[in-house]
This record gives C-alpha cells, structure tokens and sequence, in this order.
C-alpha cells in the first residue's frame, strides 16, 4: 500500500510521535490492497464476535446501522451519507494524529479525522498510533448517538477555549478525553459495558477493562478524571464508569474556567490510585502493573 506522509518525530514527554502532514486527505480506496482488506476483516470479524456481550449496546447498534461490514475496508462517503442524514457529523481523512488545534476545531465542526492507512498483519494485535481500524471501527460508531454526537463537538469548542488557560488547562482536558472517548466504561442494566475507543479497537483490553480484577473501575467524576494521569503504552489501570451519555454530556456542559484554576492548584492523582470520596465499583488488585510512567 501507499505509505503515510510523516513529516518528521517529535521527542515528548509521552514518546517519539510522528507528525504527519495536517492536509484532508481523499481516502485513496482503490489502493489497499487484498492484504490491507484482510486486515480489517480480521480484526472486525474477531472484535464483532466479542463484544456482541461487550460492547454498549448503541455502539453496536450504529455499527449495524453505518452498514459496516467485514468484508472490505469502509468507504468514508458511504458512511458520510450514512451519518449526514443522523447527526450531520463528517469523517474526514487524515495521514495520522493531527496537532491538538486542527483536532479541535475539526471536532468543534462536526469533523471527525480518520487516519486512511490500516496495521499491517504482523500488527494486528498492537499498534502505537491510531490507524484505520482504531479511529474508524473505534471513534465512528457512537457518532451516530445524538447526545454522544453533542459531546463530541462541544469537546472540540472546549479545547478552542482551552487554548487561552494555558499547558495544564489542556492537559486537564486530555485526561477527560482519555478517560471518556477513549477508555470509558458505561454502567448498564446487564452490567458494565465499554463505549471508549480505544478498548473498543483492542483485543485485549475488551476483556481486561471489564473482567480483570486488576484494574479499579470508579464511577465517573469530572473533577477527578480530568486530575488523573495517565500511560498510553498499556492496559489502563483505573476506568471511569459512566451511567449514561446524558450524565456526561450535563456534567461537561459548565464553563470549564473555574473547573481548569482549581485544578492547577492541586496536585494530578497517579494513574491507579483509589480515592476515599471515589465510587468505586471494584477496588484494583494492581496485579501486573508496572510502575510509573504516568503522564
Ligand atoms: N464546558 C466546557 C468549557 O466550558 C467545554 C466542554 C464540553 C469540554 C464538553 C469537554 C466536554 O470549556
Ligand atoms: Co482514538
């Protein structure tokens, strides 16, 4: 296939991240190839058959609605079409992740960006960066959720505003995205079910996130998510658990100015710490955690 137009690595604190160019892309869907389809029906076939008892019920839902199938890697128009006529959200494609700014004002549009270029074979079950699989069979679903859709882009207008409140203000923002829209759990009446992502598009972490007894899993709060660290290179080792899209959408819907001065007087909460005023729906056991490394 095509490669990715990388620009050049960026040394951070969270790693090496390549930067890609920032330019909408058109999918180029005439040029996967056979080994490219493959690989996104292996891992669809192979995350459909596990989260049928995993997954939250309208992200399963909207993947049967979006018409995604197994069989060939989606094309965006068609799923345009698909999501215009639900919450007139756009995917767009990308070359990968985007600078946080072009995130947010896509986001603040009604633009998701979706990177074009899928894993290959031998990386099928862990990928450092976001691809196709990730962000599409991950991120695109739930937009067809109208209340999750609202969040969405009122997130984005959120980060634009964030911009002038300075570094922690952002980083308090990501943990909430981090937290949500990545690796967020939501409370059901057949139990605890996965809505974030980045579980979402992992084989192992569906079963992890919801099973392990490794792992706390504390009801959500958003003062406490967005002072939480975090690791992106393994399994969590706290979720945040939601009761409804609507909860999230109320409590994020404040003006975030005074919620960005409180935090930045305290001190960020490590990654796997349980709090006394925590709702905890299970207490970590910690097993298999590595320690530090939390952002
Ligand atoms: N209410 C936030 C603000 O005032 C915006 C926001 C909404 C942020 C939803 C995240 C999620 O900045
Ligand atoms: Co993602």
């Amino acid at each position: 296939m095509n490669s990715p137009k990388r620009v050049e690595h960026l040394q951070t604190d969270k790693g090496n991240v390549p930067i890609y160019t920032t330019g909408v892309v058109e999918q180029p869907w005439q040029s996967y190839t056979e080994t490219d389809h493959e690989v996104w029906q292996t891992l669809f076939k192979r995350q459909q058959a596990q989260l049928g008892s995993q997954a939250c019920r309208e992200f399963l839902d909207a993947t049967e609605a979006m018409g995604m199938g197994a069989d060939r890697i989606p094309k965006f128009s068609d799923l345009n079409a698909v999501l215009k006529d639900s919450t007139g959200w756009q995917i767009i494609g990308v070359e990968g992740l985007l600078p946080e700014l072009d995130f947010f004002e896509h986001l603040a549009n009604r633009r998701f960006p979706v990177t074009w270029w899928i894993r290959r074979p031998e990386q099928l079950d862990y990928l450092s960066e976001p691809d196709l699989f990730h962000d599409l069979y991950g991120h695109v679903p739930l937009l067809m959720n109208p209340v999750f859709a609202d969040y969405m882009q009122a997130y984005g207008q959120g980060g634009l505003r964030a911009q002038g409140f300075g570094p922690e203000a952002l980083a308090q923002l990501t943990r909430l995205y981090w937290y949500t829209v990545e690796f967020g759990l939501i409370n059901t009446e057949q139990g605890l079910r996965i809505y974030g992502a980045g579980i979402l598009s992992s084989k192992g972490e569906c079963d992890y996130s919801l099973n392990s007894p490794a792992p706390n899993r504390i009801g959500f709060d958003l003062q406490r998510v967005m002072s939480t660290r975090y690791r992106i290179d393994t399994y969590q080792k706290t979720y945040f658990v939601i009761d409804s899209f609507q909860q999230l959408f109320e409590a994020t819907f404040a003006d975030f100015a005074p919620v960005y001065g409180q935090l930045t007087e305290r001190a960020a909460v490590p990654a796997g710490e349980v709090l006394a005023s925590d709702k905890v729906f299970t207490r970590g056991t910690g097993e298999g955690w590595l320690s530090g490394g939390d952002v």
